[in-house]
């Protein structure tokens, strides 16, 4: 068997996944190829998002997602590069995407579903704040063969395999997990290469940064409202992008918290649980954070609706218990 050398800093993704490979002595390399395909996806969008400015790929299409969403022609770009990227790798058998209402079946002899966010943080896609694509990845559990079902999708959290994020920022990075601890890859535009620069991601236990939209303060019930002012007592620093895979990746690094609670508008909170706050808490766990939607850890919660949306509160441990505190 091949001697498994330790990845160092400057390893590429691709070199990175084939020498995890090597630890799963049975793997076929069908996840090492998804994963693949998902970041090749990527970095073509990674061009889109670039010069997005520069050529009509700006604005919205006039017309509305299942979410009730005006939907960005960025949205849709997002979307279809990465059903095209997916269903050309061959690796998948079904996609849940938030841009689109129903299941996308793929290839039926596959093992994999993804369900994903092609872009999170649409409402800065004009104006040049950062954005990203988030995506979590399933093991059916019928078959190859038979036909993919609901109860394949619909699986809870701790079921993924993997899961992870893109972030379209100053630089361009992808963070993600198989379950053996987070790291982060940096996008070498000359090399056209995700480059391993973030090695075993740690969530700081503790923090001084909260993130939450506060101008739904009136909206939110008292706990929340309780936790946000023991942040100011703390003197914490409020910090919302408004794009939350931005919001999640600073406070990985640097420590926080970021809720989006349920409210008066929101009974279930806004983020959607198969494919924002299922693939983040999978990272914010892996690197010793946590995620929960107020009263149940996030990847143990029962999925009943492709698109059903979850209350979140997630990132470093000490500072989720302590605004868990406020909530009976
Ligand atoms: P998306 O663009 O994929 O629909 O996600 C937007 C989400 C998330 O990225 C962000 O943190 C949150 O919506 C912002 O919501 P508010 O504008 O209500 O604060
Ligand atoms: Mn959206
Ligand atoms: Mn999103
Ligand atoms: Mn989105």
């Amino acid at each position: 068997m091949q001697k498994i050398i330790a990845p160092s800093i400057g390893t590429t993704l691709d070199r990175f996944i084939k020498n995890r490979q090597l630890h799963f002595p049975y793997a076929t390399g069908e996840l090492s190829q998804l994963l693949q395909d998902i970041a090749l996806a990527c970095k073509i969008l990674n061009r889109d998002v670039n010069k997005a400015g520069l050529v009509d790929i700006n604005g919205d299409l006039g017309n509305f997602n299942i979410q009730g969403e005006a939907q960005q022609k960025l949205d849709v770009i997002a979307d279809d590069r990465m059903i095209r990227a997916l269903t050309n790798g061959g690796q998948v058998c079904a996609i849940l995407s938030e841009e689109r209402d129903e299941l996308i079946e793929v290839n039926n002899e596959s093992h994999y579903i993804v369900a994903m966010d092609p872009l999170d943080g649409s409402s800065n896609i004009d104006v040049g704040v950062s954005i990203g694509t988030i995506f979590s990845i399933y093991r059916r559990l019928s078959e190859p063969g038979e036909p993919v079902n609901t109860k394949d999708v619909l699986q809870k959290g701790k079921n993924q395999i993997a899961a992870g994020y893109v972030l379209y920022g100053s630089s361009t990075m992808l963070v993600y997990t198989t379950g053996y601890g987070v790291n982060g890859f940096t996008y070498e535009p000359s090399l056209g290469e995700f480059v391993l620069s973030h090695q075993n991601i740690r969530s700081p236990e503790n923090g001084k940064i909260y993130s939450i939209n506060e101008g739904g303060y009136r909206s939110f019930e008292n706990p929340i409202r309780e936790y946000i002012n023991f942040c100011k007592d703390q003197k914490y620093s409020a910090r919302y992008v408004g794009s939350l895979v931005s919001d999640f990746h600073r406070n990985l690094i640097k420590g926080g918290i970021y809720i989006y609670p349920k409210s008066n508008q929101a009974p279930h909170g806004k983020l959607r649980l198969m494919y924002e706050a299922n693939a983040l808490a999978f990272i914010a766990e892996q690197s010793g954070g946590m995620a929960s939607d107020g009263c149940t850890r996030i990847m143990e919660i029962q999925p009943i609706e492709f698109h059903q949306r979850s209350p979140l509160f997630i990132g470093s441990k000490n500072m989720v218990i302590k605004a868990l505190s406020y909530i009976d």
